[in-house]
């Protein structure tokens, strides 16, 4: 039996990109159909089956929920089959499951690991965040008011604010942040679902995006946080649950001080962070899956922090 080594999490990136192609696939296929569940459900059972063909120890810390609300991809399920080294997962194998439903932007299928321990065991719950690519990375302050932080942004972007791009979460609990931003000058793009896409694009020259701000899942924080460990920019995050469920559920899970910030190395520490995506429908990280009449083409991205690279992968599956 083979233990971790230095770069078993980044080796075994190129087998997960597998994994996220046949699960975005899978979800592709309910595409404007109005049903997420079953878009779900194609994703889940697609991603666990070809995990399970990799030679790895692999374990579930961030997944589809407990064991009783869930049958796969469960908090603690081990995947893999059972050689080689060992590994914790974060999976989402459909972020953004209203998007497929309505056909929707930013939709995709995605995993994050590293070495035990290294990612944040993240209860399901909210998380206040900013995200920023590599050159606003020492500027952002989750303390700080709205327009601060978007001045120093646009300053170390040398943009007018005029010209730097928000994203935030089209909710209404946005409404005082939305008010703020524009407020400053800056331009603040809506989106419906699907906040990993958006915090990751601020570090693509491909996407406009500059900014991401607000709050949103605490399962997309930590996913997010292990594509920024390769991609260099930053994403900072603060507990915010909305209710007295989320409360117990964090409290049950051991953390009662909801003050601490997090950056993307306490949410994915340590030299061995690997994350792998599939665009589903596409958004500033990946373009969507595409069927023609005898290929389904799937983009996808593979990133890993040693060595540290980042891939975009274009492939033609002829199914
Ligand atoms: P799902 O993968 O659960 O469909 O999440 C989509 C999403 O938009 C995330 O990107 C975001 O973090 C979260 O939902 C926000 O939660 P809510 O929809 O409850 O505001």
């Amino acid at each position: 039996m083979q233990n971790n080594s230095a770069s078993s999490s980044a080796n075994l990136a190129l087998e997960f990109v597998r994994v996220t192609e046949l699960a975005a696939i899978a979800a592709a296929k309910w595409i404007g159909r109005g049903d997420g569940k079953a878009a779900d459900k194609a994703a889940v059972d697609a991603m666990r089956a070809q995990f399970n063909t990799i030679d790895f120890q692999g374990e579930i810390v961030i997944g589809e929920g407990a064991k009783d609300e869930s049958h796969e991809l469960y908090i603690g399920e081990k995947l893999g089959n059972g050689i080689g080294p060992v590994i914790e997962i974060a999976v989402d194998p459909l972020e953004c499951t209203d998007s497929v439903a309505n056909g929707r932007p930013n939709a995709l299928a995605v995993i994050a690991t590293g070495p035990a321990g290294s990612l944040y065991h993240a209860a399901d719950s909210y998380m206040e965040k900013i995200a920023v690519g590599p050159k606003s990375k020492d500027v952002i302050d989750l303390d700080a008011p709205v327009a601060d932080n978007i001045r120093k942004v646009a300053k170390s972007l040398g943009k007018e604010i005029s010209e730097l791009i928000v994203a935030t979460l089209d909710r209404e609990r946005h409404e005082e942040l939305i008010k703020e931003a524009r407020a400053t000058g800056a331009r603040v793009r809506l989106f419906s679902d699907g906040d990993v896409a958006m915090a990751l694009g601020t570090c693509l020259s491909s996407s406009s995006v500059d900014m991401l701000m607000g709050t949103g899942g605490s399962a997309e924080a930590v996913l997010s946080a292990a594509g920024m460990r390769s991609l260099g920019g930053e994403i900072l995050c603060r507990w915010k649950p909305k209710d007295e469920k989320h409360i117990k559920r964090l409290n049950d899970a051991g953390i009662t001080d909801f003050s601490p910030i997090f950056d993307s190395n306490d949410l994915a520490k340590g030299d061995n962070i690997s994350f792998t995506a599939t665009g589903v429908v596409s958004g500033p990280l990946a373009d969507g899956v595409l069927f023609t009449a005898d290929e389904v083409v799937t983009h996808s991205v593979v990133m890993s922090t040693h060595p540290r690279t980042i891939r975009f992968i274009k492939t033609k599956h002829f199914m």
